[in-house]
């Protein structure tokens, strides 16, 4: 809900009083514990272990007492049913929180993570994660995997629009979102936080290639 972006405490308030499910990841989990780090599972000294310790910073310093005992209290998973089709919410990964799981992982990582996470809560239709940052569907063992993308940072394609996904009817679709992102961007400069995701928001660049698979890279060496 806040990593990255300048008003953390003005998202929460906006998510809290839309009343919808809410999931933790592993920003609400470490920010909830007050914890030092953001826990994304990036190397460390990889562009974005670096670029993104101050906006975890910024975040951390502008949540209040009230809005990291919420965040406590999320879920880590969320099960519903929808068009009669059986889905679970989970994070990055079943196996972990901060798994990073791209649109051209391996088949048998996913099955792996399906399995796990059908051990704890059932058999289940589909599957809606986030956490990599990047909106994908893939159809795995006759599993649905949704990333739902992330609204809050274009998905390193160039383009501002971010993403998020519809469930509407049986398919599951992803969409894009024009937003002012300008506006956001200058939000960002003004709070100090000028480490690259700014500009993201400009050019649809991530500052933190190397955190990328190589496939989903701009340049590749
Ligand atoms: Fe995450």
């Amino acid at each position: 809900m806040v990593a990255y972006g300048a008003d953390g405490p003005g998202c929460v308030a906006l998510i809290r009083q839309s009343g919808g499910a809410v999931l933790a990841g592993n920003c609400e989990i470490q920010l909830a514990a007050d914890a030092a780090d953001c826990g994304c599972g990036y190397g460390q000294g990889s562009a974005c272990a670096v670029l993104a310790r101050d906006s975890y910073a910024h975040a951390r310093a502008g949540l209040d007492a009230a809005a990291r005992g919420w965040m406590a209290g999320l879920p880590r998973r969320i099960v519903f049913t929808h068009a009669g089709r059986r889905y679970a919410v989970l994070h990055g990964g079943a196996s972990d929180v901060s798994r990073f799981i791209w649109p051209d992982t391996g088949d048998d990582v996913f099955e792996h993570e399906i399995r796990l996470l059908q051990a704890g809560i059932g058999a289940v239709d589909g599957v809606v994660a986030g956490h990599c940052g990047i909106a994908f569907r893939r159809r795995v063992a006759g599993i649905d995997w949704i990333n739902a993308g992330v609204i809050g940072l274009p998905p390193h394609d160039g383009h501002r629009a971010t993403r998020f996904a519809v469930l509407d009817g049986d398919a599951p679709r992803i969409e894009r979102l024009d937003y002012d992102a300008e506006a956001a961007a200058a939000e960002m400069c003004a709070a100090g936080l000028t480490q690259g995701y700014d500009a993201a928001l400009l050019s649809g660049w991530w500052p933190s290639e190397d955190t990328l698979p190589p496939g989903l890279r701009r340049y590749v060496d």
